[in-house]
């Protein structure tokens, strides 16, 4: 077993598949359409194929993906997006960039999903839409949430950032709701060698739409029809993405492995919460919850396993959100899972011990 033992191993990933990936940037460089290029084209209808949808944009970030989702469902100032209090920053940024305000709604104690049955009671007569984090890889329950959803006119907005792959109920995320919003952040189980994002949908004008705004607001050079963005996915990450897309599943398959290896020795250790909501998972993280989270990070790193933390603060601690006036208390189980949640190391490549290694240390510290 390696001396160190990182949470993610891009280098790893990288080695199994250089010849390829130079092949495709090559390509790329060779024929100099860096921007909105033919391997972005190619790309953007095999992630649509994969996902299950019409189109697939391609755009500069999972962060762009979400504010360019809400602009072209017509979503701005005046309006409320409701959102889960525990996620990572950017589902709040991507609302409040496009001028909405993001309602939050706490999460559920076993899952840190968004608690499905807290989201009727923050819908007002400002409400758009509700963003389902599909948080570390799992899935949330989409069937009730489409149904609340077309009760009261609202659109479902998916941050599939975490979650390339994960199914429900025979679908693919990004395909369940009206629009779905993807990272390729070099982490991610699908990552670009920099950033990326892709939004997919079904609806051509939609489509179109987001066409027209990633692309600063024109379809045709110097015709600007609106202030738009310049959010592209660059033509050698879609090359590179490429090259990936074709491994995604041995991938999720083999983090689905290591992960069920961690869940067989952890869920004998008392005081150790396993994260679960009883659906697929493509195990973006592994994340378990404890009292002492805390010093179990510093054990760990002590054995040279390097666990992390996602996340240490519920949205509304933010600095960045304190203007949306809720309390310390406001989410109590967000606030408790920033407190408590720990990451254990992941990444398709990992070798098989390191899952059993580190399961092994977090039973000894706690029996201690
Ligand atoms: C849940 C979630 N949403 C959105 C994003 C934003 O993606 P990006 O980093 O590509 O802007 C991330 C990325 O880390 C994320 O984890």
């Amino acid at each position: 077993m390696p001396a160190v033992i990182p949470l993610v191993d891009l280098k790893a990933q990288y080695h199994g598949l250089r010849a390829e990936i130079k092949e495709a940037i090559d390509r790329v460089l060779e024929r100099g359409d860096f921007i909105l290029g033919e391997e972005l084209s190619l790309f953007e209808s095999e992630f649509a194929d994969f996902c299950g949808t019409e189109y697939a944009i391609g755009c500069g970030s999972g962060t762009d993906a979400l504010h360019l989702a809400c602009r072209a469902l017509g979503i701005g100032p005046e309006d409320q997006v409701i959102m889960p209090a525990f996620t990572f920053v950017a589902t709040a940024l991507g609302v409040s960039l496009s001028g909405a305000k993001p309602v939050l709604v706490d999460v559920d104690p076993q899952s840190a999903l968004i608690d499905l049955d807290q989201i009727e009671r923050a819908i007002t007569s400002k409400t758009r839409a509700i963003i389902p984090v599909h948080l570390y890889g799992q899935c949330v329950d989409m069937a009730p949430l489409i149904e609340l959803a077309r009760e009261h006119g609202l659109y479902i907005i998916e941050d599939a950032a975490q979650a390339h792959g994960a199914e429900y109920r025979g679908k693919r995320v990004g395909s369940l709701g009206d629009i779905g919003c993807f990272s390729f952040y070099p982490g991610k189980n699908l990552g670009a060698y920099g950033d990326g994002g892709m939004i997919t949908v079904d609806k051509e004008g939609v489509a179109d739409k987001l066409c027209l705004l990633r692309n600063w607001g024109s379809h045709q050079k110097y015709h600007h029809e609106e202030p738009g963005l310049n959010s592209r996915l660059d033509t050698i990450q879609a090359a590179i993405l490429r090259v990936k897309l074709q491994y995604l599943e041995k991938w999720n398959n083999s983090r689905k492995k290591l992960a069920f290896q961690y869940t067989a020795i952890l869920k004998e250790i008392n005081g150790i919460q396993l994260t679960e909501n009883g659906g697929d998972s493509v195990y973006h993280l592994y994340v378990i919850r404890l009292a002492d989270r805390d010093l179990m990070l510093n054990k760990l790193r002590d054995a040279g396993i390097q666990a992390g933390i996602h996340y240490p603060f519920a949205v509304h601690e933010l600095n960045a959100y304190k203007w949306m006036g809720y309390s310390p208390g406001a989410f109590p189980v967000a606030e408790s899972w920033a407190r408590q949640c720990l990451s254990l190391p992941i990444y398709a490549e990992m070798p098989e011990e390191v899952s059993s290694t580190t399961a092994e240390i977090l039973k000894q510290v706690m029996h201690n």
